[in-house]
């Protein structure tokens, strides 16, 4: 494991209702631009502590979050236990390893494939392509990889505060806001931050890697609260 995913598996919820309002900014953007529809089966790399889950619980067919973090994974089994089509499981990812090879081992297709937040606490971007080409495997005809939330520079760190403060005030979770920024400073992910930098990862990078496996990409409009940050819809 990479120094991020270690730092992940120890201290999962970090971020908590910051988290679960980027993910309803997200969906709401999702669902309206039918990016995701009612009926999809969706996989959810990275599901951290269910945020995404939460949201589209009842509105879409099928579920499966996936994570290294056996404490999210244990988390999201008991709040979705009785969430018919909801699965979570721990996968042994990392390095090289998207850790979906028994998904592809059994034919599991999906109609989307979310990856919210993740690649920037990828190693490198062999990582990166390593994940898009087994998420390709186990894309259902029609279907897509929705990579959200990519930092390409860290220079718009004060933006994304800023749009995050501004959401918080009008969504009324000012004070979440203000224990979500003391963490990001003062905690351990701050100086996990300085020491390990976060993978950015640049538009030239991702045209790149998906010309390499074969894929499409479009860049979608601003969908998170991190409003330097990038999204991109990738397709077959
Ligand atoms: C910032 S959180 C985002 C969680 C969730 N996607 C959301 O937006 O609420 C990052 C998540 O990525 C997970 N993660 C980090 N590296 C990973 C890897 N190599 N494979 C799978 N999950 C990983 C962490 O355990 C953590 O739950």
């Amino acid at each position: 494991m990479s120094n991020w995913e270690s730092f992940w598996s120890s201290n999962p919820d970090l971020f908590g209702t910051v988290m679960e309002k980027n993910a309803a900014f997200f969906v709401e953007i999702l669902m309206n631009k039918n990016l995701i529809k009612s009926e999809d089966s969706i996989l959810d790399y990275g599901c951290g502590f269910g945020s995404l889950a939460n949201q589209l619980k009842n509105r879409i067919g099928a579920y499966t979050g996936v994570d290294i973090s056996e404490k999210c994974i244990h988390h999201c089994q008991q709040k979705f236990k009785d969430t018919r089509s909801f699965h979570f499981t721990t996968i042994d990812s990392g390095g090289a390893k998207s850790g979906l090879t028994e998904f592809i081992d059994q034919s599991n297709k999906f109609d989307a494939i979310i990856i919210l937040s993740v690649i920037q606490y990828f190693p490198n971007l062999d990582n990166v392509e390593n994940l898009l080409k087994d998420a390709k495997k186990l894309l259902s005809p029609g279907g897509k990889i929705i990579l959200a939330d990519v930092i390409q520079s860290e220079k718009g760190l004060w933006k994304d505060a800023y749009s995050n403060l501004k959401n918080s005030i009008q969504k009324k979770y000012f004070l979440s806001f203000v224990q979500f920024m003391m963490k990001a400073r003062f905690s351990n992910y701050n100086k996990f931050r300085i020491r390990n930098n976060l993978l950015n990862v640049s538009e030239t990078e991702i045209a790149r890697i998906c010309r390499n496996l074969e894929l499409h990409y479009e860049l979608l409009p601003v969908c998170t609260l991190q409003q330097s940050r990038v999204s991109y819809c990738i397709t077959l």
